[in-house]
């Protein structure tokens, strides 16, 4: 296929709950210190949904901010696409929810499921469509209540997750933007990072309930060997094939799930640590969002220029991953 149109981002929303859990909280919940959690994952806080709060709120509060950011209304928009492993319900799909919300058109709106790498593969699809020009805006948002998911009960999970919300307007664009992508995933690691009931497996019963099956179950040591490596093979796979090398790379906007894999990756890539951007101390793993709101926050802060090339970077349940260079 003949590529002709560029695409890049137009503009970027975040939306974080205000309700801030801190480490010095968990430790009246569960068997844990803040000590502990900050050195094993380099995280301090994270923030929790409401209870009347569900995942398109976030995301609709994210997706506005960034129309606002792009100059775009709601009509303007061609796609809707919501990565998140915690929709509102199975269906109507979350994406939808937020159509409705912002008022946009009767476009196409859907939910992807791959968990935290959804915001990398939401902008994958979408890029595909407008570089065609099938469609001209597309609004891709990560939005996550893991809070919703998470066995408070369980020390070694409970202080990893957080909630929130990060959105992007794709467009079209004269110069730079999504120079590459590059997305996998592996099937056979599907067990170290699941929420096992609540699907035809193993529907609802009150068994299911009891038996905790509808909290995240996670083997966090085999994860974060995984890890390290599926994130610098993505890195590799993203920069290579067009010639960018570690020094042509401004900035690490990866996902955050523990600050020991990030350094462990950075290493790997041949980066040095400050290229890696970090906000995982403010709000743990926050799965799709997480890249998401990386993003935001790392053009907010002023660090990424016009002309800066920036790897996004990240893997999660599936197990999934993705990683994108965009020139900005
Ligand atoms: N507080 C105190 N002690 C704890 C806690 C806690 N919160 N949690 C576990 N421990 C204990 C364990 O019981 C264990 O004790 P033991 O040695 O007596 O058995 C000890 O600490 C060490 O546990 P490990 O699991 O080996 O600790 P590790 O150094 O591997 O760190 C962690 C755990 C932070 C979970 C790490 O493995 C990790 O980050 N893995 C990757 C997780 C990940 O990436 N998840 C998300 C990916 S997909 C997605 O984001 C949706």
């Amino acid at each position: 296929m003949c590529e002709t149109i560029k695409v890049g981002i137009l503009g970027l929303g975040k939306y974080l709950p205000e309700k801030i859990l801190t480490n010095k909280d968990l430790e009246k919940m569960v068997d844990t210190t803040d000590e502990w959690i900050v050195s094993r994952s380099g995280i301090r806080e994270r923030r929790i949904a409401r209870e009347d709060e569900a995942t398109s709120d976030m995301a609709t509060e994210a997706a506005k901010r960034a129309l606002a950011a792009a100059k775009l209304s709601a009509q303007d928009i061609d796609l809707i696409i919501v990565a998140t492993i915690t929709p509102d319900m199975f269906f109507p799909a979350t994406a939808c929810l937020v159509q409705q919300k912002i008022g946009a058109r009767t476009v196409p709106a859907f939910d992807i499921s791959v968990a935290c790498s959804g915001f990398i593969y939401g902008m994958a699809i979408a890029k595909q469509f407008i570089a065609s020009g099938v469609y001209k805006h597309a609004l891709i948002i990560a939005s996550e209540k893991l809070s919703s998911i998470t066995d408070w009960s369980d020390r070694s999970t409970c202080v990893l997750f957080g909630d929130g919300a990060g959105a992007a307007v794709l467009g079209p664009v004269e110069h730079g933007g999504i120079l590459s992508i590059s997305l996998g995933a592996d099937g056979k690691q599907g067990d170290l990072i699941k929420l096992p009931a609540g699907g035809s497996r193993i529907p609802a019963t009150k068994k299911s309930i009891d038996d905790k099956l509808h909290f995240i179950k996670m083997n966090g040591s085999e994860l974060f060997k995984h890890a390290v490596r599926i994130m610098a093979d993505a890195a590799l796979d993203a920069t290579q094939p067009i010639g960018v090398k570690a020094e042509d790379i401004k900035m690490v906007i990866p996902h955050q799930a523990n600050i020991r894999i990030l350094n462990a990756a950075a290493k790997r890539m041949g980066l040095s640590e400050d290229k890696i951007y970090l906000n995982i101390d403010k709000y743990g793993n926050m799965s799709a969002a997480s890249s998401a709101v990386a993003l935001v926050e790392a053009v907010e802060s002023g660090r990424i220029k016009r002309g800066d090339k920036i790897l996004l970077d990240a893997f999660g349940g599936g197990l999934t991953w993705g990683a994108m260079v965009i020139e900005w």
